[in-house]
């Protein structure tokens, strides 16, 4: 049964709409991310979800009952804002029992609580310091065991991660989503981070101009994104125009650039003029003999696992990665030959948005 419900919500400045429609069912104790870029209305839907915004149009529903018109500190959320301001007057211990004092929770349960949240998220011992006494990673626990540490029946978490470097990012992802299913509770992250949203979630919601345009398994908005939005926002991709030439039960013959190719695909409304996609680690080096087109490389790019090498040839300029396996790659200005499976070009129809 759905546990939180975002039924229709849309959010209007004036003129301006920021959020359009927003309907989504999130399961108990799943993690769900809502993944967009910068201004796609993130964080006005999570304001919405947290009672700090009013919705224009909508309901929200916790466990059946609807909620839109509950006080935010009524809703028993715990949220962790885009600028995760601490009280800076305040010890971590402070902070992370602030909410526990609203509750009015005496004190020495406030004090075991405070204790059990900040080991939790691995801060035991550094109650009595000051925000300004800590790393940025530190500050960042504290935020997040402050929203914890009430034991909320949802976790709002809005880019939680973002001034953090690359490597205690990434150990964080690893944490959170482990202290999350621990205590098995109810979800929304919100980011424009791709990796952050793949490596914690069990389902995202792409966003785009205030409205949901995929809901997926990390995987199929990967593999399976459904608009050419969808597809250049979740990794790289290569993008060819091509044709429908010849429609059959499971897949298309589709001229590409002057090849001739078979493109199996799930549904059957495709137009005739489409773009193929391809990702750039589904295309491989190989002899001559193997290959579907040959091209020079204009440029390549060390990237440590891979090689990033960019190729001019028959279908224009395609990105491919080839593994890093202790040799260096072909050279700029070198004729290279290339491949890949069928099953690796992916259609969308042309010419549309989002
Ligand atoms: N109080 C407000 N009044 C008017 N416009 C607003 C208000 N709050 C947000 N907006 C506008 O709504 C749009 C969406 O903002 P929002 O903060 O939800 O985006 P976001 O997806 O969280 O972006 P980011 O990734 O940059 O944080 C933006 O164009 C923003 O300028
Ligand atoms: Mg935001």
């Amino acid at each position: 049964m759905t546990y939180l419900a975002l039924e229709g919500l849309a959010k209007r400045y004036g003129e301006l709409t920021v959020v359009e429609d927003i309907s989504l069912n999130i399961e108990r104790g799943e993690f769900i991310s809502l993944l967009g870029p910068s201004g796609c209305g993130k964080t006005t839907t999570l304001q919405m979800v947290a009672g700090f915004a009013e919705p224009t149009r909508g309901r929200l529903r916790l466990e059946g009952r609807d909620i839109t018109d509950v006080a935010p500190e009524k809703r028993g959320m715990g949220i962790v804002f885009q600028s995760y301001a601490l009280f800076p007057h305040m010890t971590v211990a402070g902070n992370v029992g602030f909410g526990l004092e609203m509750q009015g929770m005496g004190r020495s349960a406030r004090a075991d609580r405070i204790a059990e949240t900040l080991d939790l998220v691995r801060l035991s011992g550094l109650g009595d310091r000051y925000p300004k006494q800590l790393s940025g990673g530190q500050r960042q626990r504290v935020a997040i065991a402050r929203a914890l540490a009430i034991r909320p029946n949802v976790l709002l978490l809005d880019e939680p991660m973002s001034n953090l470097d690359a490597k205690l990012r990434e150990e964080m992802h690893v944490e959170l989503r482990a202290i999350q299913k621990q205590l098995g509770i109810t979800t929304i992250l919100v980011t424009h981070d791709q990796i952050e949203a793949m490596t914690m979630s069990d389902r995202i919601a792409v966003m785009h101009g205030g409205r949901i345009v995929q809901v997926s398994s990390p995987f199929d908005a990967y593999e399976r994104p459904m608009s050419p939005f969808a597809s250049s926002f979740l990794g790289k991709t290569n993008c060819i125009a091509a044709q429908i030439t010849a429609r059959h039960a499971s897949c298309c013959q589709v001229q590409l650039a002057g090849l001739d190719v078979r493109i199996p695909h799930e549904e059957h409304q495709y137009p005739d003029d489409i773009n193929v996609y391809i990702r750039p680690e589904k295309i491989r080096l190989v002899s001559a003999a193997e290959s579907r087109v040959s091209g020079v490389v204009r440029s390549r790019m060390f990237l440590g696992s891979h090689w990033s090498v960019e190729v001019d040839g028959p279908l224009g300029r395609l990105r491919v990665n080839v593994p890093n396996v202790g040799d260096t790659p072909a050279r700029e200005g070198d004729t290279i030959y290339l491949s890949w499976q069928d099953e690796d070009m992916r259609m969308l129809a042309g010419g549309t948005e989002a």
